[in-house]
Formats: structure tokens, sequence, C-alpha cells
């Protein structure tokens, strides 16, 4: 039931002045407060009037200038406790809109309903709390319009909800939202700072990996000195002793077969150290450096393999010197290039080539055998070495290969040639 009080005293309301976009309730409710008189007289609209009031669901209720209640449904009154007939005549701002959510006092002149009416304007607020009778808050939307009389502010008309269950639905949404963004954050710092980690370590490794070889190539070179020095003069003196006695033996022939033996023994025993020596520390490399090593080894490869090989450089580059690091590294390279198409590819020709693009010199080993799936990252122990040897010294291994389509391995080592005069 629709309370009212009478409004404006009899007051000439005729034309009412209604703001642009009202919701429909409200256009109705500002058109039976301005008409009342009229209405009065017209039982049946009214009646339909009470009944769209009292079915809206939402809280509804008018005020005059001084903030009074002048009519509120059933339903609004309920929301704040009460009945119909208790609100009618009360100051609504003292009644249900008095403190903040946080109990502080809202003076009337901070309340957004009276200064929006005031200055004859609507809002709508979905911000706030509405208290009850007793003494609890709610979280409520309400919208507030002006009522006008000719231009002339006379009242307000406010709807008002109680939207605690959605304000608390969006609160736990935005909770779960903070949530998730939190643990994101904290994946994502996790994640990062576990990448940091390997790459910190995947720099170790290949710090400690370019040191080894450091390290393993001055091993070698010590165990060649001392091969050399040693084992290689020890022979160099057996085998002349061995002359000495063959010389005087001459005229014995039983004991000359059996020196004849022994000095090849010397003899094989020599070529095993030379070979041995090579292999750990190739001289030519020392002394002729890079390209003739590379030359050496391939005659090396062709005799040992019965492999048709070709060795093609640049004539421009063979002035060329990498420095002693860099052109053991690059001999190893190639050393194990070879050693892999003797181990895997049953080809029957391999070249090596030598040649500069721009500032970078590219050094490619090509064999005609049956080729290989090229591991993305490679895990053995051969093709991961020579990468790593490569990026070692500032460079890059590339290796194409197809089954049944040959390899070519192609070791590119950047502006190396910057510094070095080597017409392009
Ligand atoms: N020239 C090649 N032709 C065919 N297959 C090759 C060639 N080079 C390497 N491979 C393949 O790549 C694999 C990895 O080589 P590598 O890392 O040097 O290991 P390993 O020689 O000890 O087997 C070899 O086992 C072989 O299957
Ligand atoms: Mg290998």
């Amino acid at each position: 039931m629709l309370r009212r009080r009478p409004f404006g005293h009899g007051s000439s309301l005729t034309r009412p002045v209604v703001t642009a976009a009202l919701p429909a309730s409200q256009l109705l409710l500002t058109a039976m407060f301005t008409d009342l008189h009229q209405l009065s007289h017209h039982h049946a609209w009214r009646r339909q009037l009470e009944l769209l009031l009292e079915s809206t669901g939402e809280g509804i209720y008018g005020i005059d200038l001084g903030g009074r209640c002048i009519f509120i449904n059933q339903i609004g009154a309920e929301m704040l406790g009460f009945s119909p007939d208790e609100v009618l005549g009360r100051n609504m701002h003292y009644l249900m809109h008095h403190s903040h959510a946080d109990s502080r006092l809202m003076p009337v002149h901070d309340c957004r309903i009276f200064r929006a009416f005031q200055q004859g304007q609507g809002v709508r607020v979905d911000d706030e709390v509405l208290w009850r009778r007793d003494g609890t808050a709610f979280e409520a939307e309400y919208a507030s319009y002006p009522i006008r009389d000719g231009g002339k502010v006379v009242g307000a008309v406010v709807t008002f909800n109680d939207i605690s269950t959605r304000k608390c639905a969006e609160r736990a949404l935005q909770e779960a939202h903070n949530e998730l963004e939190r643990r994101v954050a904290q994946r994502t710092a996790d994640l990062s700072a576990a990448n940091e980690q390997l790459r910190q370590s995947h720099v170790a490794l290949q710090r400690l990996s370019s040191h080894l070889n450091t390290v393993r190539e001055e091993e070698r070179r010590s165990v060649a000195r001392d091969i050399h020095d040693e084992l290689g003069a020890s022979l160099t003196a057996l085998q002349l002793e061995l002359n000495w006695l063959q010389r005087r033996l001459a005229s014995e022939p039983p004991l000359q077969t059996k020196l004849d033996g022994m000095v090849e023994i010397t003899q094989a025993a020599m070529g095993a150290v030379r070979r041995i020596l090579t292999d750990l520390r190739p001289g030519v490399l020392d002394h002729l450096g890079l390209w003739a090593a590379l030359e050496w080894l391939l005659q090396d490869f062709q005799s040992r393999s019965a492999l048709q090989c070709r060795y093609d450089c640049a004539a421009a580059l063979e002035r060329c010197r990498l420095g002693r690091d860099a052109e053991i590294a690059v001999y190893r390279i190639a050393q194990e290039v070879l050693t892999n198409v003797s181990r895997h590819a049953q080809a029957s020709s391999v070249e090596l080539s030598a040649h500069a693009e721009a500032q970078d010199l590219l050094i490619a080993i090509r064999d005609d055998g049956r080729g290989m799936q090229v591991p993305a990252q490679p895990s053995s122990f051969g093709l991961l070495g020579m990468r790593e040897r490569a990026r070692a010294l500032g460079g890059e291994l590339r290796i194409d290969s197809q089954p049944g389509a040959g390899t070519r391995v192609t070791l590119r080592l950047r502006n190396v040639l910057a510094l070095q005069e080597v017409p392009a």
C-alpha cells in the first residue's frame, strides 16, 4: 500500500517537468506527484500506480525539499526494517543515510541525494550504504531525481536496492582475480629466476668447457714435449746403437738377422711415437700455421682412409693467422669432422674449403657419404664439442645434412678478417 502525505498543500501543480531518460517507475511517480489532486479523482489510475509501485521489487520513496518522506512503498520500508507508516514524515537522510560504511557520520550537505535535487539534478550512486532500523547497514544502489513543478524543484523521488549480494560476488571475483594475478606474478618471477639461474649455469658451463679445452691442449702439449724429449731421444739413441752393432756384426748372419728385426721394431716404435706426437700436438700447426696444418691433416687423412680428398683454400687467406688458441680450436674441429667422416659417413670423397665472406672466415668440410638427420640440439659429445669450440671462438658451427645426401659442416668465424690484410 502506498503511503503518502499531502504535498504542496493544494499547490497548482499541473504541468510536470520531468528529467529526460527517467526510468518508467519514476516517470509515473513524478506524474502522480505533480497531478496528485487530479489523480485522486481517478481511482482506477491511482490503483494502477499503487500496484506498480508495490510490484517493482525496488524501494521507492519520495521526499519534499526538507528531506521528509512523503511516500514510500512497502518493500522500500521493509528493506529499512520499518513499516511504511513509521517512515512517513521522517527525514530520510537521518533515518537511513546518516553514516558512511565505516560509521563516520555523513553530514547532510555531503549527501548526494540532497545535493543533487537541490541543484535540480539527478544522481545515481552505487558505492554507499543505507542503514536499517536495527543499526545494521547494507550496500545499496540508489537513484534520485528531482521533481519539478514548472521548472521549480519541489522534492525528489528516490529508488533504491540492496546490492550487498552483488557487491559480495564482485568482491569475491575481484579477490579471485587479485589472487590469480598474484600467483601469475609469483610464477613469472619464479620462472624468470629459474631462467636466470639456467642462463648463468649455461654461461658457467661454456666457460668451464672452454677452460677444459685450454687445459687439455696445454696437457697435450706438455705430454708431447715429454714424449718427444725423452722417448724420442731414447729411441734415436737406440737406433744409433743398433746401427753400430749391425756394422760390427756384419760377418755373423744369424745375429745380423736378429739385429735387422730389432731395427725394424725400433723404426716402427719411432713411427708410432711420431703419430702420437702429431695427434697430441701437430707440430706443423705451430711451425707453419693453420692452413698448412689443415692441408697436412687432409693429406694424412687421405693416406690413412684412401678417400678422395680435396683442399681448397683461397690464396688470399693463406696469410691470415688467427692466434694460437683459435688455430688449435679450428684444427681440432676439422680433426673431429674428419674422424666422423671416416667413422660414420661411408663417403668416397671429402673436400675442405676456406673462403672469406666480408669480414667472416668460412671453413667448410663436405663429404658425399650417407648423411644424417641433423639433431636440433646435439647431445653427442663430438658435435657438442665442436659447437662449444666454435662458440668459444665467437663463431658458429652449422651442419647441413640429409640422409643419403652427404654432410657439410661449416664453421663461421665472425669478423676475424677485420684486422687482417685479406682482399675481398
Ligand atoms: N659425416 C657424417 N656422416 C654421417 N653421419 C654423421 C657424420 N658426422 C656425424 N654423424 C652422425 O652424428 C652422430 C654424432 O656424432 P658425434 O657427436 O661426433 O658422436 P660420435 O662420433 O661419437 O658418434 C654420429 O654418431 C653419426 O651418427
Ligand atoms: Mg665423432
